[in-house]
């Protein structure tokens, strides 16, 4: 039988289950792209969205890297702002009650130089009200013990920022890097250390260099790619994750622009999704393809948006 739904509201049933957590829908923002508050409130209903991910907290309040930090490429933009921040205790006092107020699911991205700085992160967080219903771990953010390397890019490295994030009492979600070959293996580390989640994927490393200065654009030379320009490479990294691993749950992120492209990561074997860039073209973008997802499920008969997650591995 059909759920009853609100007048106008999709048949299809968008409950979505990760883990431990469940929400509404499979829609997110995605991490480092809707601010670390209410500052997409003016554009969209907050709470309309499975959950509102935050910008990655440092423990510490963070200035973030040198101008220019973002450049439009083809079909995308890259980026290094440097994860600038104001810590998680600022945020807590500060941010955190008005986006509660909006009635949004909120997750918090953590990110650290450290494993130590990873585990201080998710120890401020322990105290988080309820509201906060998971952490995304962003393990796709650099080593310093490693200068050559992601967190992300080491098995061994990711089991250590996922099991001090257990600190932070809260479900845990593994946010990794798609330029590693090695991805299957990190997940399976960020599992085994605890992670009930995987959020594939952060930016691909890129750079652009300004012709005239003879100088890489950004600031800080090297830069993360998103946007449609990466989404096949996104949506082959979810595939490659969900094949070696059917029962994890996956949240899909990677130049989402519409409904369609959320269906592809679906069909890849995610079980939600984030919208990152394309929110910058249109602050709405996350409430639009999530509109547009019910009725691409209704026009097709899909009774609930579960049946489609991993449909393209033809099992
Ligand atoms: C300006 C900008 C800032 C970002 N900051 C973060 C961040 O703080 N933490 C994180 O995990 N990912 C961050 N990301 C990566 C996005 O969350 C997302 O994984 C990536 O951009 C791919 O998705 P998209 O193509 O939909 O943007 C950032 C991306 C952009 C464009």
């Amino acid at each position: 039988m059909r759920r009853r739904t609100p007048a106008g509201g999709p048949k299809v049933d968008l409950t979505t289950r990760i883990g431990s957590v469940t929400l509404p829908n499979p829609v997110m923002t995605a991490s480092g792209t809707a601010g670390h508050g209410t500052e997409l409130a003016a554009h969209l209903d907050t709470a309309s969205l499975g959950a509102i991910v935050v910008k990655s907290l440092h423990a510490e309040p963070w200035a973030g890297n040198p101008a220019p930090r973002v450049h439009a490429t083809p079909a995308g933009m890259i980026n290094s702002v440097g994860l600038q921040g104001p810590g998680v205790a600022a945020w807590l006092q500060h941010d955190l009650p008005d986006l509660a107020a909006t009635g949004a699911r909120v997750v918090v991205s953590i990110w650290g130089r450290t494993v130590d700085e990873f585990a201080r992160a998710a120890e401020l967080l322990a105290g988080a009200p309820d509201v906060v219903v998971a952490v995304e771990v962003n393990a796709s953010c650099p080593n310093l013990e490693d200068r050559r390397a992601l967190f992300a890019h080491s098995v061994a490295a990711t089991g250590e920022v996922v099991d001090a994030a257990s600190a932070a009492r809260r479900p845990l979600w593994a946010k990794l890097s798609p330029n590693t070959p090695d991805l299957v293996e990190v997940a399976a580390a960020a599992v085994a250390a605890g992670a009930e989640a995987v959020t594939v994927a952060n930016t691909v490393l890129g750079m652009v260099i300004d012709t005239e200065a003879r100088r890489p654009m950004l600031g800080a030379g090297r830069g993360g790619l998103s946007g449609p320009a990466i989404r096949p490479v996104a949506v082959r990294a979810v595939y490659d994750t969900h094949e070696a691993h059917p029962d994890l749950p996956i949240i899909g992120v990677g130049g989402i622009a519409a409904a369609e492209d959320a269906v592809q990561f679906l069909l890849a074997g995610a079980t939600a999704v984030q919208v990152g860039t394309a929110t910058f073209a249109d602050p709405a973008a996350p409430a639009r393809i999530l509109r547009d997802l019910g009725r691409w499920c209704d026009q097709r008969g899909v009774a609930s948006v579960a049946e489609l997650v991993g449909g393209a591995h033809g099992r």
